[in-house]
């Protein structure tokens, strides 16, 4: 007679960087950060498409970078600064009533680049990820970077033209050397 026996989970206690905070979580080895970011911090503005890596919807940042989060352990992130939307900031504090968009953030209201709004938080940390490393990008580039997620509403062109907006009025600021916002 056969017997079996149900292993307890592997778990091990993380310290994750998330938006400039350090949290501990107790987690099982193969959860993924956007579970932990969503589930475990209440940090719900990142969002959950494919699971497969391919719509994007689930972009943070991990040290600068654009990632998927759905693809990512969160053990791995463990070490590394986190992103995510709930970070971009255009004054006011935290979650406070009078907190304002960030640049990025304006730029897509006033370009109309969201329709239902799904994919946004993918696309603000992917721009806000390429921006940082190229704050002169050509609109070829923007496209290139954009293809990287998906959007079912806007059909891009909006987007890009937010990202161009916003990298335009980034460079302008700093050459005045003043606010962006
Ligand atoms: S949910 Fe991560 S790429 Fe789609
Ligand atoms: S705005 Fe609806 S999926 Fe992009």
């Amino acid at each position: 007679m056969s017997q079996i026996t149900h292993e307890p989970p592997d778990r091990q206690l993380l310290t994750l960087e998330v938006n400039g905070e350090a949290h501990e979580v107790l987690v099982e080895s193969r959860r993924t950060l956007v579970d932990v970011l969503r589930h475990d911090l209440g940090l719900t503005g990142t969002h959950v498409g494919c699971e497969h890596g391919i719509c994007g919807a689930c972009t943070v940042l991990i040290d600068g970078a654009p990632a998927r989060a759905c693809l990512t352990f969160a053990a791995q992130a463990e070490g590394s600064a986190v992103e995510t939307v709930e970070s971009l900031d255009g004054g006011g504090g935290g979650s406070a009533p009078g907190r304002r968009l960030s640049d990025l953030q304006q730029a897509f209201t006033e370009h109309h680049a969201l329709q239902c709004g799904f994919c946004t938080p993918g696309f603000l940390m992917l721009a806000e990820g390429h921006l940082a490393e190229q704050p002169a990008p050509s609109r070829e580039e923007i496209r290139e970077v954009v293809a990287a997620n998906l959007c079912r509403c806007t059909g891009y062109q909006t987007i890009v033209d937010a990202i161009e907006d916003c990298a335009a009025r980034r460079r302008a600021a700093t050459s005045e050397e003043g606010p962006c916002n």
